[in-house]
């Protein structure tokens, strides 16, 4: 067994600080876990005085990030840098020489993780990634571990924090799309930047890694069909509401019969579901297995300390293997015959929907419509009209389907657009029962 086990850590921004502030504080405890003091060694970063405040003396600090590979005292390198490069190039050489890595990087897993996980098993090493989906909750323990007896059926998630916060934020005090940005992004919950936030490609970096591990897969970042919350208006949340529905930005993906969904976008989820009342911050991620049915998992998708918990039973987890008590458990099993045909199209999946038509109020307006679905098969589950206001001749009808080809319905909405009593864009949300 190891005594001691070196650490090099790449980053000391929120992930890095939360991880050396949890190793610290718990270190007997994580001792009596393992059998072995876990210990930074090096840290690399940019702002080397900032970090020299930030780290006890005995700790190394640089700006070469690469050295951390090179280092063969350092048994394990975390990367908690984010980006592709350096952060890529480190974690290959790191594997080359023999280190194990931790990461909470779901974007360079999402594009790189094949040829990642491809050299860390001819290598013989891991690389844990548990604090890039769902910071703090252990999904991919769940779905690697407690759900291993399961043939996987589907996993959705809210699995954006940011998102999550603006929906609500929008919901419940009735602001507008913008007006609820600038909440978040005042209350540092938002990046600066936050585009791959609002614009679903973070939830989707995290659901193409659950789908690879749930079936099985390769990493398919580029099977991900991807629509995000900028768009959304505050009058299809109230809609929504009345019909008992909340909107959520989900993560999706599926086995069906044909092949695999992979998607985000917002969608309509009732309002008795556990999942449609975490709100704020928060990120839930519902499973679905053939014998457990569905399960939920609920707890803080970001943040210093949440996401360093996942970090730090990663690195638990390595140090046990390493002292040999158990089995490496897979962290990604490669299906070396999966070819692009293992992920459906978008216009293959099917949902149900939730359609808002700005009409003209007159007679044979709603057949043309009824018309449309039906000879796009699609069918309608409840439809209302909403009073025309005095002196207007214009209203909305609100639509929700039972399940339907998503190709469908592209097809009958390009033809409602196109029919002279209707005004404007069609809006079109999917809905999920989550049951
Ligand atoms: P921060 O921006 O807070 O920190 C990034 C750190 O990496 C800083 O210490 C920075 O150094 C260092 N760094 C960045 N680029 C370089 C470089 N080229 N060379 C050397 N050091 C570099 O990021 P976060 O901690 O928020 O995120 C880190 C990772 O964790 C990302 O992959 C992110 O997606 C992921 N993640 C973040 C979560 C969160 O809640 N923040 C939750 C889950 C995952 P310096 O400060 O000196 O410039
Ligand atoms: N920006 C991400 C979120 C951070 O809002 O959920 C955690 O991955």
């Amino acid at each position: 067994m190891k005594k001691i086990i070196q650490i090099g850590m790449a980053g000391l921004g929120t992930v890095g600080g939360g991880t050396y502030a949890v190793l610290k504080r718990n270190s007997d405890e994580l001792y009596a876990r393992t059998g072995s003091r876990l210990e930074v060694k090096t840290v690399a970063c940019r702002n080397v005085e900032r970090a020299r405040e930030l780290v006890d003396a005995s700790v190394e600090v640089t700006t070469d990030v690469m050295a951390l590979a090179a280092d063969p005292q350092i048994d394990i390198v975390v990367e908690v840098m984010g980006g592709i490069e350096p952060a890529k190039s480190l974690v290959l050489a790191a594997i080359a020489a023999g280190k194990h890595v931790v990461t909470a990087n779901k974007a360079l897993l999402a594009i790189h993780g094949n040829e990642i996980f491809t050299a860390a098993a001819q290598k013989g090493v891991v690389v844990a990634y548990e604090a890039a989906v769902a910071g703090g909750i252990p999904i991919i323990k769940t779905l690697r571990e407690g759900l291993a007896a399961n043939r996987i059926e589907w996993v959705v998630g809210i699995i954006n924090g940011t998102s999550n916060f603006i929906l609500t934020t929008m919901r419940e005090k009735g602001l507008s799309f913008e007006q609820a940005l600038s909440q978040a992004q005042q209350l540092g919950y938002a990046e600066a930047d936050p585009t791959f936030d609002i614009e679903g490609v973070d939830a989707a970096h995290k659901i193409t890694l659950l789908s690879a591990l749930a079936f099985h897969t390769p990493v398919n970042f580029k099977a991900a069909y991807i629509e995000g919350i900028s768009k959304l208006d505050a009058e299809d949340i109230g809609y929504a509401e009345e019909f008992g529905y909340r909107i959520k930005l989900l993560g999706i993906t599926k086995r069906k019969q044909k092949g695999i969904e992979l998607r985000v976008h917002p969608a309509l989820v009732p309002k008795r579901r556990l999942v449609a009342n975490v709100e704020g911050v928060m990120n839930a991620v519902v499973v679905k297995g053939d014998a457990v049915g569905t399960t939920l998992y609920h707890g803080r998708g970001a943040g210093a300390e949440p996401t360093a918990s996942a970090v730090v039973a990663d690195l638990v987890d390595i140090v046990r293997l390493m002292n040999g008590e158990r089995a490496d458990p897979a962290v990604s099993t490669i299906a070396p015959e999966a070819d692009d045909s293992f992920w459906l199209p978008m216009s293959e999946t099917v949902s149900s929907y939730y359609m808002r038509i700005g009409v003209v109020d007159k007679p044979g307006v709603l057949a043309d419509v009824a018309r449309i679905f039906a000879d796009n098969d699609i069918s309608i589950e409840t439809m209302v009209q909403k009073e025309t206001a005095p002196g207007e001749d214009s209203t909305e009808i609100v639509i929700l389907t039972h399940s339907a080809v998503e190709g469908n319905v592209q097809q009958a909405v390009k033809a409602i657009e196109a029919l002279q009593t209707v005004h404007g864009s069609v809006v079109v949300l999917r809905k999920e029962e989550l049951c």
